[in-house]
């Protein structure tokens, strides 16, 4: 689909400005600044629907082969998958099993199947996306077989090999012990068991593939509001992991969750996800944590995170603003050393990157949070040595940020989270943004992340460049775009930034 607003350049978004009335000064980063990894966006893939995303050998999928290959492109890295979640807790393995994978749905309709059995098919999924690390979910609610726990980890990392990058044992326990223990399982109980089967995944692992064990991402603890009295900092007391398997530490996040009473999704968009401050509430809690873990001197992970949880909200989570929250949310996390961010998706889920395949009358897609994922990759591209600092504004409806590649200061986004709805016919507002920039820059290249409104589902580009399934197959193709610069005027840079729109500077 050609987006046809295209030619109608940046005419179309400038009708009245607004902004701050004193230039903007840029901070330096501060000492406790760590380097930000090129693969930061990252993603989950529900375990039932690993083999939708990835296809098998003889039908490998290329749509989600090119849309990972543009990561590659842009930072020079990967992302990483991690293959994991609910459904890996109701996930068997069969070594004897012909088809990759079954599933059984409880009603037809949910979201999830209640069974998945999986075979040595499965693992050919592992081979066709292209050079990644993966991650492997192992089922720890069954109790039926140790035998089989052990029969899963050796099959991934013979089959794996050096892609196998962790194991995961066990999704949400502080959720989801209850569905698959009694009502009195305790957190001690999770240690007991996490410890004991962890251990013997480790000895099957070393005596089939020898070498350097490749270690857990764990706990995978998610803790929504309310919903358990469990705590990371008990869990690291109770002697979870006394052999030290982990890798990296990894939790979960969500912006809100799926779930009645509801707000009207246009309203939940601009006061969720829309909302700068709220962002930073919502990590506020990850990142205590992760100061908090600091000690046991492991990298810090969202192993699992997206927008709404419960698969999303179609309104609020498949629209354009999710693309704009991705940024913020992304850049902010990344600015306060959270590691990896991995964005979980699912068939026929409502917070997706990209629908794989053509399923429940939905065709193969790019989705409009994909093209933050993009913007994000954009904003680090091949530089090892990146570091992110918020530059703070006044509003909860704008953010900013500066980029560094080591000393230098080379990017600059600025993300205005004000909806825009796309029907408004009295023209796009835009906010006026003035940064005082360091004396040697001439001006910079501007990239912008754009659609026709916040609650559009189409027509989105970053740089001009759409991603749509329908033009190539998930790879770039750059729509006719006039390059843009912005100039440096005695160390003035300005930027007009449209409502639900968000812009890099790369300083030249
Ligand atoms: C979006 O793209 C479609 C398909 O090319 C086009 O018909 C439509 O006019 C575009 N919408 C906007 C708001 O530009
Ligand atoms: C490979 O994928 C195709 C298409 O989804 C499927 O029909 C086939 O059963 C799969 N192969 C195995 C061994 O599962
Ligand atoms: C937990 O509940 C089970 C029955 O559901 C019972 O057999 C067991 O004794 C209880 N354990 C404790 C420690 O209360
Ligand atoms: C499952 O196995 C673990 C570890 O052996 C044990 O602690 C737990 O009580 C078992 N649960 C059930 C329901 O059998
Ligand atoms: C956009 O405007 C239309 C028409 O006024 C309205 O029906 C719709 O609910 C609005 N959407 C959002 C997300 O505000
Ligand atoms: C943004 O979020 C904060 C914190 O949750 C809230 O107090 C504020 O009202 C929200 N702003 C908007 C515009 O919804």
């Amino acid at each position: 689909m050609l987006p046809s607003f295209c030619t109608l350049g940046l005419a179309l978004f400038v009708t009245q400005s607004y902004g701050h009335s004193t230039p903007l000064t840029i901070p330096a980063p501060g000492k406790h600044s760590e380097p930000v990894e090129r693969d930061l966006q990252s993603f989950s893939i529900e375990f039932a629907f690993f083999p939708d995303y990835a296809g098998n050998r003889s039908n490998p999928n290329k749509f989600s082969e090119h849309l990972l290959e543009n990561f590659q492109r842009i930072t020079g890295v990967y992302p990483r998958v991690r293959v994991g979640g609910t459904t890996q807790d109701k996930s068997n393995y069969y070594p004897d099993q012909e088809e990759g994978i079954q599933l059984v749905f409880a009603k037809p309709t949910d979201d999830q199947p209640s069974e998945i059995k999986y075979g040595p098919a499965f693992f050919e999924s592992y081979h066709t996306l292209g050079d990644i690390k993966f991650s492997h979910g192992l089922n720890m609610a069954q109790n039926a077989s140790l035998h089989q726990l052990q029969l899963a980890a050796v099959e991934a990392c013979t089959s794996i090999g050096p892609q196998l990058d962790m194991y995961e044992l066990g999704n949400e326990w502080d959720l989801s012990g209850d569905d698959y223990r009694p009502a009195n399982y305790s957190l001690l109980d999770y240690v007991n068991e996490w410890n004991e089967k962890s251990a013997i995944v480790k000895a099957a692992t070393q005596k089939a593939c020898p070498g350097l064990f490749p270690g857990f991402m764990a706990p995978s603890f998610v803790f929504i509001d309310g919903m358990t009295t469990w705590t990371a900092e008990e869990l690291y007391n109770l002697d979870y992991d006394p052999h030290d398997l982990t890798k990296e530490i990894s939790f979960h996040n969500y912006m809100g969750v799926f779930a009645p009473p509801l707000a009207p999704v246009s309203y939940d968009l601009q006061k969720t996800l829309m909302n700068h401050t709220n962002i930073v509430d919502n990590l506020g809690l990850q990142i205590q944590r992760m100061k908090s873990l600091a000690h046991l001197g492991h990298p810090y992970i969202l192993g699992e995170t997206n927008s709404i949880a419960n698969q999303g909200r179609d309104g609020e989570s498949n629209v354009f603003g999710d693309a704009l929250w991705v940024v913020d949310f992304s850049l902010w996390a990344a600015a306060n050393n959270i590691k990896r961010l991995n964005f979980h998706q699912g068939l026929n889920y409502r917070y997706v990157s990209w629908q794989p395949i053509a399923s429940e009358g939905q065709p193969p897609e790019t989705r409009p949070p994909y093209y933050g994922h993009i913007m994000v990759a954009s904003s680090l591209g091949h530089s090892e040595n990146n570091r992110i600092v918020n530059i703070p504004l006044k509003e909860d409806t704008e953010s900013a940020y500066a980029i560094y590649d080591g000393e230098r200061l080379s990017k600059l986004v600025v993300v205005n989270l004000n909806a825009f709805n796309q029907s408004t016919t009295t023209g796009r507002p835009s906010r006026k943004y003035e940064f005082k920039v360091p004396g040697h820059y001439q001006g910079s290249t501007v990239e912008r992340l754009i659609a026709p409104g916040s609650d559009a589902l189409t027509n989105i580009t970053f740089g001009g460049v759409s991603y749509d399934y329908d033009l190539k197959q998930g790879r770039p193709v750059t729509l006719d775009w006039k390059k843009e610069r912005a100039d440096i005027h005695g160390n003035m840079l300005q930027i007009d930034v449209p409502d639900s729109s968000a812009v890099l500077l790369s300083l030249i």
